[in-house]
């Protein structure tokens, strides 16, 4: 693992020792108050050329906590306002010394181009590119639910909402697949499916009642509004009366079920208030677990390119 672009086709290998070693950073549920050395002298550029709250800061957070040189580039106030391109803006900050860029971008496969350019010994990490994948989202997600659930193989587990736009869905099912999850489920109108879908090994509900009976874990997403240009867009009170996740639905599901969000969370849309801060939810561990596999991806891709160089 030199990149981190996408959980599909990650073996099951590598998926357990990014876990494993975040596992590393995590105790009694808590990120672990320490500093450690992975990357000192690594110089790690975040640059995201599209909004976040949660994955830009927890990055940042990783790579402070693992000793690296960190510098968050402000792309709304960047030459890129002025028309330099993408990979003009990856070589100029390559010859400031980078060896390791996180990348957002609003066009899927932006990280692969990326990743195709940099110069040797330079590492790209996905952090979410247009619908096509958001790895350690999943990756996050997956040790949420290992560290709630334990092992993958019994689980079911229920994908619901706007599956269409979602690259946060896309890389779950991917990881979720390779960890030997046997009941992937997704739920959702046929308009805010892909066509294909099924072809990924998952199971296909439109009602929640059915979807969503005797789960282990349900793992809502967003109405991804910024990506439906032209698209079927449900009114918000459509959608939140058939597929908001209210307590009431939520019983459908097993009385331990566990309920993840990505965040950001639209209440009264796909998730109601009194389930967002409901004793299952496990939205806000995701968050701090986020940083401890953020770590575990950002050391472990440091790593394998400095053993190429
Ligand atoms: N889950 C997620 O990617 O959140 P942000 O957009 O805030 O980074």
């Amino acid at each position: 693992l030199i990149h981190l672009l996408t959980t599909e086709g990650l073996p099951r290998r590598i998926l357990t020792q990014i876990l494993d070693k975040a596992a590393e950073f995590v105790s009694g549920g808590e990120l672990v108050n320490q500093k450690f050395a992975d990357l000192a002298g690594t110089s790690v550029f975040n640059l995201f050329f599209e909004n976040s709250t949660r994955t830009r800061t927890t990055f940042e957070i990783a790579a402070k906590r693992l000793s690296a040189d960190v510098s968050s580039l402000n792309i709304q106030a960047s030459s890129t306002a002025k028309g330099e391109t993408l990979l003009d803006t990856i070589h100029n900050i390559e010859a400031m010394g980078a060896n390791l860029f996180v990348v957002r971008h609003s066009d899927s496969g932006a990280s692969h181009l990326i990743a195709k350019h940099v110069k040797p010994g330079v590492a790209v990490v996905n952090a979410g590119d247009g619908r096509h994948a958001h790895p350690t989202q999943a990756m996050l997600d997956m040790f949420t639910i290992r560290h709630f659930k334990g092992d993958f193989t019994n689980l079911r587990i229920a994908i619901v909402g706007d599956v269409l736009h979602s690259r946060v869905a896309r890389s779950q099912i991917h990881a979720l697949s390779t960890l030997g999850c046997p009941d992937i489920r997704v739920i959702a109108p046929k308009t805010l499916l892909p066509t294909g879908i099924e072809q990924l090994g998952v199971h296909v509900y439109h009602d929640m009642e059915s979807g969503l009976k005797d789960v282990d874990v349900v793992a809502m997403l967003r109405l991804q509004n910024e990506r439906m240009a032209g698209a079927y867009l449900p009114s918000t009170q459509e959608f939140y009366k058939v597929y908001g996740l209210t307590p009431e639905k939520l019983a459908f599901a097993k009385p331990d079920a566990i309920v993840l969000h990505p965040g950001p969370m639209n209440r009264g849309v796909e998730i109601d208030s009194a389930v967002a801060d409901g004793d299952q939810a496990v939205i806000l561990p995701q968050v701090t677990f986020g940083i401890a596999v953020r770590m575990a991806v950002l050391s472990i891709v440091a790593a394998n390119q400095r053993s190429l160089l």
